[in-house]
């Protein structure tokens, strides 16, 4: 049955339809990559030729990777002046912190909590990427994820379903805007659909395995969160769930997205993630692949190219039903006209408004107050930071520090290379001080790239000693250690999470020289770092913060922006403990019984606990937590509970906390996590200064899903708690009844 996508549209959408052959129906479900210097001559023979002869013919939809008012305009020109139809392309581009002016990556954005700061960061991505042609990103990756062995978790919000969900609807609305149709908004793509993050022992597109009740309460509700944002399509993953690949999983795309969702967007495939159903052992062939994923619900195939090749022929063999193939392609149309395209298919190629938008200041502006709400300070023993802004002599050391690179982190659009601040920029930048770089050690000797592993074997120490010289004559030293931009990422899983090459040794021995030390890490996933817990004085988490990285650094160190930032992941003590997250459940055996007695859920060589656990953040000043107070201390079906808790500033900076609220439902019908993140608020105080802050608990706060997938709210004891972290220890109890 035909349903109505969108009432505005619906009618010329269907009248479109019904001038439309099937195989021209079929091209609007077919994307390709960009494949030719569109501006120069089409290569002659092999892939390019064919597909360039398809799009042509009309038989492409969609094209990703061209940008560039110059190229778009030049491949939309074929489409809509060339074809029978005159359909224009939808054009999609991996837009995932930025288009050329880059913000942190979105992990590291995550670590902000700031849901306006996050929307204010998508919003400056889709209008410069608009403004280059691009109509279409293929972001946000929703995906929660507990394993930082595995490279993507840079590009999510990190471990916990409500901030997760939270983040997912402010990066929607960021791309998208109010009005799609507008100049600067772009269409947003919620990914990869389903439980791509839940890939085994963290190895990129390994088999994901879980059970209902993680699907329903930890993968989905992000998601949902994108269809209550009204994001316009959805991307499904290359990983199987529970056996059947995402791509060919009709449970997900027909059962839950389109159907109890009543999702009216479409979906497109991951890259070849078609095709993949053959490695994967689900379909025999391209042609059985594409069958599967028509029918589950794929609407479009990134080149696969298996639907331009079989759709047709399965459609006419009756195996694939044309009300399916009307379906996809009435949802891409609608697309298409939500973003305007039928009105004007050129309306992103305006060659001025390009030069005038690429880079502009006021995009530096928001993407470098973004950096600074990123950063989380790990650890700051005997307040060494921030620093002093005259009269001392620092080293600056690792060469992360010097790297302009870097901090652009992976999946960079068009940020150029070498194109962001560097530490050692940034910090230059406040002359009172005597200021001196040494790299100390290598990273790695190649020049890293999107596409290829990148070695790190260096075995030369001959910098060393450099480094400790300046460590010898220094009051401070500040250590720029971690990851290389193209470290974590797609493809870029690691069973090792400590520092890479020799940047521990190198640390350990400057240390031996100088313990002042501020290590300021750089990286794309929580790290290993026991050691330098242990010991370094001050641990400033900075991962790779985007175009503006080294001056948001250096006004952090400086103290001209106090941190704020609150980590999205568990930072482990050892790889073994991973996956590990603050949201599990109990063990029947959770407690150390004392003594020798070794029966009880615990490791003999590592604590359970995380090095640093979710939601953990300092400041440059200190907040106390007192008087947490409930309105009362049960509540029944429609009612709630108020929660108040004075949050005092016992410090002496102007600061902002995430005050966080979680709540453990002591016992039902399936089991629940010790502790549930179920709201937030930033807050900012003088020194001195106290608020109260309330937080309302209702039924939307307990329910959750039970293994069918239905919402539920149980009647029982709970726990509420309220503090600075996951290990929040100001405690209350409440019941609730559903009378
Ligand atoms: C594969 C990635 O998994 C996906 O996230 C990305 O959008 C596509 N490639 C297109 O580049």
């Amino acid at each position: 049955m035909k349903t109505s996508l969108n009432p505005k549209f619906d009618q010329k959408v269907d009248s479109i339809l019904s001038l439309m052959t099937l195989e021209e129906k079929i091209g609007q479900m077919n994307q390709y990559n960009g494949f030719w210097e569109v501006t120069g001559p089409a290569p002659e023979g092999g892939d390019a030729a064919i597909k360039y002869e398809q799009l042509r013919k009309g038989l492409v939809g969609s094209m990703l990777n061209v940008n560039g008012v110059e190229n778009v305009r030049a491949v939309q020109k074929i489409a809509v002046e060339e074809t029978r139809l005159g359909i224009p392309l939808i054009i999609g581009y991996d837009v995932i912190h930025g288009y050329k002016t880059l913000s942190p990556i979105p992990l590291a954005e995550s670590a902000s909590w700031d849901l306006d700061a996050i929307r204010k960061s998508s919003e400056v991505a889709a209008a410069e990427a608009a403004a280059a042609g691009i109509n279409w990103t293929f972001a946000p990756m929703v995906d929660i994820t507990r394993d930082a062995r595995w490279g993507r978790v840079m590009e999510g919000a990190g471990e916990d379903p409500y901030l997760g969900s939270k983040i997912a609807y402010a990066r929607v609305k960021g791309f998208q805007g109010d009005d799609l149709s507008a100049i600067n908004t772009i269409a947003a793509s919620a990914k990869h659909f389903a439980a791509y993050g839940f890939s085994e022992s963290g190895r990129d597109y390994n088999t994901v395995d879980i059970g209902t009740s993680t699907l329903y309460n930890l993968v989905l509700p992000p998601f949902q969160a994108t269809v209550d944002a009204d994001v316009k399509t959805f991307m499904n993953s290359f990983n199987v769930l529970n056996g059947i690949p995402a791509t060919g999983n009709s449970f997900l795309q027909r059962d839950i997205l389109k159907g109890k969702w009543n999702y009216k967007g479409f979906v497109v495939s991951d890259w070849g993630s078609i095709g993949e159903m053959i490695p994967h052992g689900f379909a025999k062939d391209g042609k059985q692949a594409a069958e599967l994923a028509a029918n589950a619900g794929s609407d479009m195939d990134m080149e696969s190219r298996l639907y331009v090749e079989h759709l047709a022929a399965l459609v006419k063999e009756g195996k694939v039903k044309e009300s399916v193939i009307d379906d996809a392609v009435r949802r891409i149309l609608t697309v298409k006209y939500e973003l305007g395209l039928f009105d004007d298919p050129y309306k992103y190629c305006d060659e001025a408004r390009e030069k005038a938008e690429t880079g502009k200041p006021a995009f530096h502006e928001a993407v470098l107050d973004m950096a600074k709400k990123s950063i989380v300070l790990l650890k700051n023993e005997n307040q060494l930071l921030p620093l002093k802004k005259e009269g001392l002599k620092i080293a600056l050391i690792g060469q992360l520090a010097a790297d302009k690179d870097s901090p652009l982190g992976s999946w960079r659009a068009l940020g150029e290379s070498n194109s962001a601040v560097s530490v050692l920029e940034g910090l230059q930048k406040y002359n009172g001080n005597n200021l001196r770089f040494e790299q100390g050690v290598r990273l790695t000797d190649e020049t890293p790239v999107f596409i290829k592993e990148t070695k790190i074997n260096t075995t030369d120490r001959t910098g060393f000693e450099a480094a400790k010289t300046e460590a010898r004559r220094a009051d401070v030293v500040v250590m720029v250690l971690g990851e290389h931009g193209f470290q974590s990422g797609e493809g870029r899983s690691r069973t090792q999470l400590d520092l890479p090459g020799l940047q521990q040794e190198l640390l350990e021995e400057v240390y031996k020289i100088n313990k002042n030390i501020v290590l300021v890490l750089m990286n794309g996933r929580p790290l290993v770092i026991d050691w330098a817990a242990n010991h370094i004085p001050a641990i400033v988490e900075a991962w790779h913060l985007g175009t503006e990285s080294g001056n948001a650094i250096a006004q952090v160190l400086y103290g001209d922006y106090n941190p704020s930032g609150k980590l999205p992941m568990s930072f482990p003590k050892t790889v073994g403990q991973v996956p590990i997250y603050y949201n599990h459940n109990s063990t029947g055996r959770p407690g150390n019984p004392g003594g020798d007695i070794v029966f009880w859920s615990h490791y003999m060589d590592a604590p359970n606990e995380p090095q640093f656990p979710f939601g953990f953040g300092l400041s440059y000043t200190t907040f106390a937590y007192s008087n947490l107070k409930l309105n009362s201390d049960s509540f029944a079906k429609t009612g709630s509970i108020k929660v108040s808790v004075d949050l005092s500033n016992t410090g002496n900076y102007a600061g902002k906390e995430t005050v966080q609220l979680y709540i453990h439902d002591l016992y039902a019908s399936v089991t629940r996590p010790v502790r549930e993140l179920k709201d937030f608020q930033q807050i900012e105080l003088q020194p001195g200064e106290t608020k109260t802050l309330v937080f309302t608990i209702d039924e939307k706060t307990i329910g959750f899903y039970d293994n069918d997938g239905k919402w539920v709210v149980e009647p029982g004891d709970f726990k509420v708690f309220i503090g600075g972290s996951s290990q929040a220890d100001l405690e209350a109890e409440f019941k609730y009844n559903d009378k």
